[in-house]
């Protein structure tokens, strides 16, 4: 007889409640689990739809402890959390997943380089960086990449230095430099990995970036690139999480450079924002692979129904209070848009508010759809009078 769940089958405890952790939600109540969702910000996108919501912070001891007593499973959508006390739940007992370990490895840069390199694992040489002097980073040789340890996010906690006269521009904070890759594509590939060990990918998808910015403007799924490329780019990616043993799903970014070859960029040990087309583009998305990896259930198919592109609604520049949603009807009449709103207050400039998006059988169409919509759908703040 195989085994009885209960109904709900599972009570999930989130540590964040972004939008991330709001399409998870999402997906808990799908697949017939209840949610709590920790954040500081009161009624946060997550929190908004979840169960319950705990307020307050992701270091906050005390507030995870009485999570992770309300749940069967603990988790969370964003790697900048306390630890420590994660770990300390998981030796008592608890189930939280990733595992506190492989989160203690990632959420620092440059133990996560560290990981990489031990486990013969190709990402671009690198040292590590206590106090940053313009001798080292001479002797390291330019261009570099300097990145922050801890806390960075969407490209801030990263400086691109081509020459040592940008050296004033650096980061005054311990830190890791690495070799500034010529990527000819950035591409993710996200993984799944259950409690059982058993893996799937998604197929890679191209990631775009808006220039000076370091914010991933428009992405492509799936990517544009030949087949041995994109076996080496899961292969590699399956890897790293298999060394971690990563438990859930982890987004893992890569280079590919002109001479085809793939290098680690980073690992994020979570639901990834290059995923998001997974909710329309494939027969499992990226939330709720991860609810069923977690709670140990099988994998989800993770075959693309339709090609698609994905693009990042962010907030208008100069712009600062509550939501207004400018060429909303425009954008929706382009067939094959599906519009994502986070639910969030307030807009800031370039905060991430929602995403768009667009299925078409033909790749480029579905990316000239998504360059359309950018130019057609702004998210501004309300004129106070
Ligand atoms: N070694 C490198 N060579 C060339 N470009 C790089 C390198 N490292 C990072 N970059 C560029 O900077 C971007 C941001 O770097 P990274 O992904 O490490 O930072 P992040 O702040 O964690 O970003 P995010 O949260 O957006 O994923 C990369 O996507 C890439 O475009
Ligand atoms: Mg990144």
């Amino acid at each position: 007889m195989s085994k009885t769940y209960p109904y709900p089958i599972a009570r999930i405890g989130l540590i964040g409640g972004g939008q991330l952790g709001r399409m998870l939600v999402k997906a808990a109540k799908q697949l017939g689990c209840t949610t709590v969702v920790l954040d500081p910000l009161p009624d946060s996108p997550a929190g908004q739809i979840a169960t319950r919501q705990i307020v307050g912070g992701y270091h906050d001891a005390d507030k995870i402890r009485e999570l992770a007593t309300d749940c069967d499973v603990l988790t969370f959508e964003l790697e900048n959390i306390d630890a420590d006390t994660l770990a300390e739940l998981e030796a008592e007992g608890h189930a939280i997943y990733p595992k506190a370990g492989a989160l203690k490895i990632v959420q620092d840069k440059l133990t996560q380089k560290q990981f990489l390199a031990d486990n013969g694992i190709p990402t671009a040489p690198f040292e590590a960086v206590d106090r940053p002097t313009p001798e080292q980073f001479s002797a390291f040789g330019y261009p570099l990449v300097q990145k922050v340890r801890r806390g960075g996010y969407d490209g801030r906690g990263v400086a691109i230095l081509k020459r040592p006269e940008a050296f004033a521009q650096h980061l005054p904070v311990p830190s890791l430099i690495e070799r500034f890759i010529e990527a000819d594509k950035e591409v993710a590939v996200l993984v799944a990995r259950n409690t059982k060990g058993e893996v799937a990918t998604y197929p890679p998808v191209e990631m775009c970036f808006r220039p000076g910015e370091n914010v991933l403007d428009l992405l492509l799924a799936p990517a544009d690139i030949d087949e041995a490329i994109q076996a080496e780019a899961e292969a590699i990616a399956i890897n790293t999480v298999e060394s971690l043993r990563g438990v859930g799903i982890f987004g893992i970014e890569l280079f590919v450079t002109r001479d085809g070859e793939v290098l680690v960029n980073e690992i994020a040990p979570r639901t990834h924002n290059s995923g998001h087309h997974t909710i329309e583009a494939n027969v499992t998305d990226q939330f709720e692979q991860h609810l069923r990896a977690i709670l140990g259930l099988p994998l989800g198919s993770t075959e693309t129904l339709s090609p698609a592109a994905m693009l990042n609604l962010l907030g208008a520049p100069e712009e600062s209070g509550r939501p207004v949603i400018r060429g909303l009807e425009e954008t929706l009449a382009i067939p094959g848009v599906c519009l994502h709103l986070y639910g969030k207050g307030e807009t800031r400039p370039f905060r991430k508010m929602g995403h768009i998006t667009v299925l078409d059988q033909d790749r480029h169409r579905a990316r000239a759809k998504a360059l359309q919509v950018r130019d057609t759908i702004e998210i501004g703040a309300e004129e106070i009078a």
